[in-house]
């Protein structure tokens, strides 16, 4: 049977974009849920700048309390700098996913940051604390909205610099929602072919409607693990237009019903985006939750 694992990003990018504040006992409540359905990774928070995300200003108290309830679990925290690698670091975490951006205009408005600066930093943070796994997010890769889509060939040099640098893992992100499957197909196949030593992961937004689409695309061109978020919550306020992800719920129970391994309880998984969905208003967006036991229509 094909393993495929589901990486659940929503504590991350999904509240990140929530306008009211979410308290720390709720968000727990939501990861131990997530857990208890059997998710096996998690990007848990971010340590940025709370001026820049306010929502994850928890980010510090939030992972003591996880490292501490899970131990052994396989928790990240996204970093745009050394300053907060360090956070992330002293409180314990040892893998974290710093993002860079393709397009040096998304990175600017993002990170504040050219992309030799940083380079320069993910190699200080590398060379600083070498127990630490980096995965690097590379965001826009399949479109930016400032700059519009690149071409395979510009894609895979930016992947090399990061793949020179010793990165062992690398997040594919398409942060507007913006590619295509065939683009998928092609970047995707190019990627792995290219880096057989990188661990991809596909960061699907849903914005366009082809978050399934484009994430199956990418376990069909060699992809085996996935980021979704519960409820399909989602965007970057960094970045116009983009949406929510692909909802983690859906996509559990579509790659289930296809015969994939996910190791996932699908029922836990809808009983989760449930109460999720009560406890936030608006951007939810999954489809599974909204079907009634016994009121599906056959033919
Ligand atoms: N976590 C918390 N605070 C941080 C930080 C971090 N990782 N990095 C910097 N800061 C603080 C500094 O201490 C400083 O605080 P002060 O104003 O109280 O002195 C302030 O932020 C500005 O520091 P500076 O290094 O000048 O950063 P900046 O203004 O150039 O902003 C980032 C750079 C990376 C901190 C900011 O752009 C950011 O947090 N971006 C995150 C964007 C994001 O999460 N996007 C969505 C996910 S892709
Ligand atoms: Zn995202």
């Amino acid at each position: 049977m094909n393993k495929v694992q589901i990486v659940e990003v929503g504590p991350r990018d999904g509240f990140q974009n929530l306008k009211d504040y979410i308290p720390v006992e709720t968000k727990l409540k939501v990861i131990d849920d997530l857990i208890e359905a059997g998710v096996k990774s998690m990007q848990h928070t971010s340590f940025v700048s709370p001026k820049a995300i306010p929502q994850l200003r928890d980010a510090g108290e939030i992972t003591k309390i996880l490292l501490e309830k899970y131990p052994a679990y396989d928790f990240f925290a996204l970093v745009p700098n050394l300053y907060g690698a360090r956070k992330a670091y002293e409180l314990g975490l040892r893998k974290v996913s710093y993002v860079v951006s393709l397009s040096a205009s998304h990175n600017k408005a993002n990170i504040n940051r050219t992309h030799d600066e940083s380079f320069a930093e993910l190699k200080t943070i590398m060379d600083n604390y070498k127990d630490l796994d980096v995965c690097v997010d590379v965001a826009t890769t399949f479109g930016c909205p400032f700059e519009g889509k690149y071409s395979t060939d510009t894609v895979l040099r930016f992947l090399d610099r990061i793949a020179k640098m010793g990165v062992k893992e690398m997040s594919l992100a398409d942060t507007i929602g913006i590619a295509n499957p065939k683009q998928v197909r092609e970047i995707v196949t190019a990627a792995v072919k290219k880096f057989p030593e990188i661990e991809f992961q596909v960061h699907i937004h849903d914005t366009r409607n082809m978050g399934m689409v484009n994430t199956l695309t990418a376990i069909e061109s060699g992809i085996t693990k996935v980021q979704s978020t519960l409820g399909g919550l989602g965007g970057c306020p960094f970045a116009p237009g983009a949406s929510g992800n692909t909802a983690t719920e859906d996509l559990a129970y579509m790659l289930s019903d296809m015969g994939y391994e996910t190791g996932i309880d699908v029922d836990k998984l809808i009983e989760a985006a449930k109460y999720e969905k009560s406890i936030i208003s608006g951007n939810f967006s999954g489809h599974i939750v909204n079907i009634q036991k016994g009121t599906q229509c056959i033919n």
